[in-house]
């Protein structure tokens, strides 16, 4: 957080809107400013030193996507958000690809993640101004990104909209895709989801699973979509590999701590985390191609760190990126703080023992044979790590059958 009291600047044209936000955020250390309006909001820009701006999408005269569009000309040090409905996501998915808006908060929002999401973005500003043209020619290559596809965006809004929420729905939508509908009926009748009957249906699947698992299996898959389309991925990059690094890191995860608590929300988010940590590398090796390159010399033949080397080359990490990635694409608070704290879990301020664990999972899936050769932790690391979750020689036999058990029914087709 910034040595002076950060400011944030509200625009929307509901007065209501604007009056739950100030209530909502008057305990915190913030200075709030308010604008009915996007040529009041770039008036209040002239006049004050703002860090960031949550704009509303759709309002009358000035729309949040031109108010957005000029804020990113005239004040490019400002970090910008969108506040946005489902019904807006058109306009949404200009202003990304413009890079208009740095990163989207679904409305409605639920307070204590659009209050983790703001702590996030003025970090993401603290960073921006600590080492500017680095970060700044990273954010502008992820503003160049391809939105999500259309397919998670339909199945994020069809669940957003409680009051027509339905299971029905979400299997429609599921079953449009028929690589997604397979990958679920695998994840389903995999020993890790307690299934001991056959799932044949994507119905059952989806019951089965819950929705929190479904969305992040769709958002991994998604993920991967979206990058492949990406021109020019370095050709050393190992895509099976990494695919199969994230689905050992997320069975080792919830194996973890199957053992230790009972606690079927934490298991599901320690899933996804395991699924989703390293999604910073594959926008590393799809968004800094030559770069990548470099890095991977570092690695193969100076023997370095996959972290140091990324440090001398882009003077930031994979975690980094994919944290600001997944800020980007709006992902819950939990999933970036693991994703930007997974090589130095005992740092890590928040989500500390999900970000500990998925950790841990991390490094035994290397040892177990699923890692990504380049990725590497230090040695006095991992013995602490292990300590601290207490994983004994059996426990650790236990988890590597675990994991070959599960990963048998997952391996990529
Ligand atoms: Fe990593
Ligand atoms: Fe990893």
């Amino acid at each position: 957080m910034q040595d002076a009291q950060p400011t944030v600047l509200f625009v929307d044209d509901e007065p209501g809107i604007l009056k739950s936000l100030r209530r909502l955020f008057m305990d915190e250390e913030w200075t709030i400013l308010l604008a009915d309006s996007g040529l009041a909001g770039l008036e209040i820009l002239a006049a004050e030193q703002v860090d960031l701006v949550v704009s509303d999408v759709r309002m009358p005269g000035m729309d949040g996507v031109e108010f957005l569009s000029r804020v990113k000309e005239r004040f490019p040090g400002v970090v910008r958000v969108f506040l946005s409905g489902y019904a807006e996501k058109e306009s949404v998915a200009t202003a990304l690809a413009e890079g208009y808006a740095l990163q989207i908060i679904p409305k409605p929002w639920i307070d204590d993640e659009l209050r983790e999401i703001i702590k996030n973005a003025l970090n993401q500003n603290t960073d921006l101004n600590s080492d500017l043209d680095n970060l700044s020619c990273i954010i502008d290559s992820l503003a160049n990104l391809p939105p999500l596809p259309e397919i998670y965006l339909e199945l994020k809004g069809c669940m957003a909209d409680r009051t027509n929420f339905t299971l029905d729905h979400v299997v429609d939508i599921i079953r449009r895709d028929m690589a997604l509908s397979a990958d679920l009926l695998h994840w389903a009748n995999s020993a890790l989801f307690g299934q001991r009957r056959k799932v044949d249906t994507v119905k059952r699947a989806v019951m089965l699973l819950g929705i929190d698992i479904i969305e992040s299996l769709v958002l991994s898959e998604s993920i991967s979509r979206a990058l492949s389309t990406l021109s020019a991925r370095s050709s050393s990059f190992d895509a099976p590999g990494l695919q199969r690094h994230s689905m050992s890191c997320a069975i080792l995860s919830r194996l973890i701590i199957s053992s230790t608590q009972d606690n079927a929300k934490f298991a599901d988010q320690v899933f996804i985390a395991g699924l989703l940590h390293d999604i910073g590398l594959l926008a590393v090796a799809s968004l800094f191609n030559e770069q990548y390159a470099r890095i991977d010399e570092l690695i193969r033949h100076k023997k370095q760190s996959l972290v140091d080397a990324e440090w001398q080359i882009l003077q930031t990490s994979h975690a980094e990126i994919g944290a600001l990635l997944s800020e980007r694409w709006s992902l819950p608070p939990f999933l970036v703080n693991v994703i930007r704290n997974h090589h130095e879990p005992l740092k890590a301020l928040q989500d500390r023992e999900l970000t500990i664990i998925v950790s841990a999972a991390d490094l035994l899936a290397s040892r177990f044979g699923y890692g990504v050769d380049y990725e590497q932790q230090e040695p006095e690391f991992t013995q602490e790590l292990l300590d601290y979750l207490q994983l004994t020689p059996q426990r650790l036999e236990q988890l590597r059958q675990g994991l070959e058990d599960n990963l048998g029914v997952n391996e990529p087709q």
